[in-house]
């Protein structure tokens, strides 16, 4: 779970490169997941992106899944990654050059795409819907980019799927709560079928793969956030806290430790 946490700074402008450095290292760290790639093989295969076809990947990141989907419709398609964050879109732009990739960035808005109504064959978006307080628009544009028989895939965590073992339930569903304000849209998983349905789209599958954290490490920077916040809130003793942390601490040296959050991936395409 701490790896894959959500982090509302993506959309900071002024990154310090510390912050840079902090945010690609996550980025870096959530594609090595075996719940990502595992998750990004099944729709990659269920979306099936194929040669000549133009692709968007919506919040592209460091660009991992933009070079992925370049390779997939190569060598006479297009795939344009679009990223809010003109940082993250410089290490993009870089990788793609190291790796030799024919893949593109452009800074924009998921809100906004700078691309015309009905050119495009495929869209990626991949947890990016969590961070928005408007999802619903974004997946609006992705309808209007797509053209007739276009296909997309949403992929997102639900926080609400947080499980934390062990320890006092209590004390559990206390911290895993505190969870849910670190995302604008913290159910996002749970939503995808119906936001792609709402702007006229037709479901052909769905899919899902636990992001689980390694079972000897406590994610402690993660749990510390929300356990300090919780016993802020009034939500859980000091006492209950530091009991919390000692269970996790023990059963993480026996490998006994269970952190994981549900990330669900939807497949869809906009009528012929
Ligand atoms: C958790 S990262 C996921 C990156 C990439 N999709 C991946 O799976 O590796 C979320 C990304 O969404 C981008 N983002 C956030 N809000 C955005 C917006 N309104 N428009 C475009 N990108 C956005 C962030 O800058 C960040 O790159």
């Amino acid at each position: 779970m701490g790896d894959t946490r959500p982090t509302s700074d993506f959309h900071a402008r002024n990154f310090s490169t510390a912050d840079l450095a902090r945010m690609v290292a996550a980025l870096d760290t959530q594609d090595a997941a075996q719940g990502v790639r595992r998750l990004r093989a099944w729709t990659q295969t269920a979306l099936d992106p194929r040669p000549g076809e133009r692709v968007i990947d919506v919040g592209s990141g460091t660009g991992s899944q933009t070079l992925a989907l370049a390779a997939a419709v190569a060598p006479s398609g297009e795939a344009l990654g679009v990223e809010a964050n003109p940082a993250l879109r410089e290490v993009a732009e870089q990788r793609a050059a190291a790796a030799g990739s024919p893949a593109r960035f452009l800074d924009g808005d998921a809100l906004a795409l700078p691309v015309p109504d009905a050119t495009v064959d495929v869209v990626w978006c991949e947890r990016v819907l969590q961070h928005l307080s408007e999802p619903d628009k974004a997946v609006g544009e992705i309808a209007r980019v797509l053209r007739p028989g276009g296909r997309v895939a949403l992929l997102d965590s639900d926080w609400g799927t947080a499980l934390l073992h062990p320890g006092d339930p209590e004390a559990v569903a206390a911290l895993t709560a505190g969870v849910l304000s670190v995302a604008a849209n913290p159910y996002s998983g749970r939503r995808l079928a119906g936001q792609l349905t709402g702007a006229g789209l037709v479901i052909d599958d769905q899919g899902s793969q636990a992001l689980i954290q390694d079972n000897t490490t406590v994610a402690w920077p993660l749990v510390h956030m929300l356990g300090d916040s919780t016993v802020r809130r009034g939500l859980m003793t000091e006492a209950q806290r530091d009991r919390l942390y000692a269970d996790l601490a023990e059963a993480a040296e026996h490998g006994a430790l269970h952190m994981s959050v549900t990330m669900f991936a939807v497949v869809a395409h906009r009528p012929a």
